[in-house]
């Protein structure tokens, strides 16, 4: 009796132990393989990542090499990436037919070859608004940094050049009663212009491919054209993605048309503007100031000249760095790229 119930109670767990490992196997078979290129995001994210599919992961804080890209993408159906990964027509040969989509963990694509991604249908996910207002919120930081002179000021009372309050030390242009020139009016430049717009600017305008007469009645923006937008304004904001025809917009021709109390700032991409051209105008004084956010190279080499000019206040590509932004970028970029695994709509699928 007691043989019969202990045999019967082996055959309940085999059967019972056989099915979950069934489940198991079947689970791990139908995971999509994904290339994920960095591990320092918001950990929720990155266990929900490794729970639903076969992650292959850069488990280092930095960029990932290239070679780790080539050898690893080779079969996968999805790639976590971010803007310092170049996913070009190589690594899309390489990744062979498998690869459905690419979700990047940025607003910007310019480091994705769309056309190529295009020509394969394989879809790409970003992450529009869910930095809008950090983005925003630091270019007006780095613009009052900027004119306002707050590094060189922090500086100067670190070392003793503090020595008496004086009416005319650390002086710069205020914002109040300025014109504002914002180049590119999409979802970061319109928030710009609102956040401005409660330092009492005296005149919005901007420069954009189309006219956002709707987006623009809040703010009293006003459109004008490129070379209008660089004469009138007292500070220049670039706002635009970096494609093919804004590349280098910002040159020695452009820097040349801005009056010479202009403060410049950029918070979009370093390749919009033409940097030598910068250094030199920051030089010879075409322009006041400049604040850069985003630079060519990043990281900017230690001795660049840009570093030496006092001009001139450098910031590490922190556009979007708060918590909460960074922390809903993970997230967006996880949802884009599961719906797209799963053949569901994504939330943020860019379409051009
Ligand atoms: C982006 O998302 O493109 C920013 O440059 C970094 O957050």
């Amino acid at each position: 009796m007691v043989h019969l119930i202990t045999s019967n109670t082996a055959i309940k767990f085999l059967r019972f132990n056989t099915s979950r490992l069934k489940a198991f196997s079947t689970a791990m078979m139908e995971k999509p393989e994904v290339l994920m290129t960095r591990c320092d995001i918001a950990p929720n994210v990155l266990e929900e990542l490794k729970s639903r599919c076969k992650l292959t992961l850069w488990n280092k804080e930095s960029a990932a090499s290239r070679t780790f890209l080539l050898e690893n993408i080779p079969g996968k159906s999805g790639i976590f990436c971010f803007l310092t990964d170049k996913i070009d027509k190589e690594l899309l040969d390489t990744a062979g037919p498998n690869l459905k989509v690419v979700s990047t963990f940025s607003v910007g694509y310019d480091h994705i070859d769309v056309k190529e991604c295009q020509q394969r249908n394989i879809k790409i996910g970003y992450t529009p608004d869910v930095l809008t207002e950090a983005t925003a919120e630091l270019t007006l930081g780095l613009l009052l940094c900027t004119s306002r002179r707050l590094i060189e000021a922090h500086e100067e009372a670190r070392t003793g050049g503090w020595t008496t309050w004086s009416p005319s030390w650390m002086t710069g242009p205020g914002l109040g009663e300025s014109t504002v020139g914002i180049v590119g009016f999409g979802r970061i430049g319109q928030s710009v212009a609102l956040k401005v717009k409660a330092f009492n600017a005296k005149n919005i305008l901007y420069f954009n491919r189309s006219e956002k007469q709707n987006e623009a009645k809040i703010t009293g923006a006003v459109k004008v054209s490129f070379e209008e937008l660089l004469k009138q304004s007292d500070f220049i904001i670039c706002c635009c993605a970096l494609t093919k025809e804004t590349q280098n917009m910002f040159n020695i021709e452009s820097f040349a048309k801005m009056k010479r109390t202009a403060v410049f700032i950029n918070t979009s991409r370093g390749g919009l503007v033409d940097q030598n051209a910068l250094v030199d105008a920051l030089e010879n004084g075409t322009i006041r100031a400049a604040g850069l956010d985003v630079t060519v190279p990043e990281p900017l080499p230690l001795d660049h000249r840009l570093f030496k000019m006092s001009n001139c206040t450098i910031l590490p590509h922190i556009g979007s760095a708060t918590i909460e932004a960074r922390t809903a970028m993970a997230k967006l970029t996880l949802d884009n790229l599961m719906n797209a695994l799963e053949d569901k709509p994504m939330p943020a699928q860019l379409k051009l």
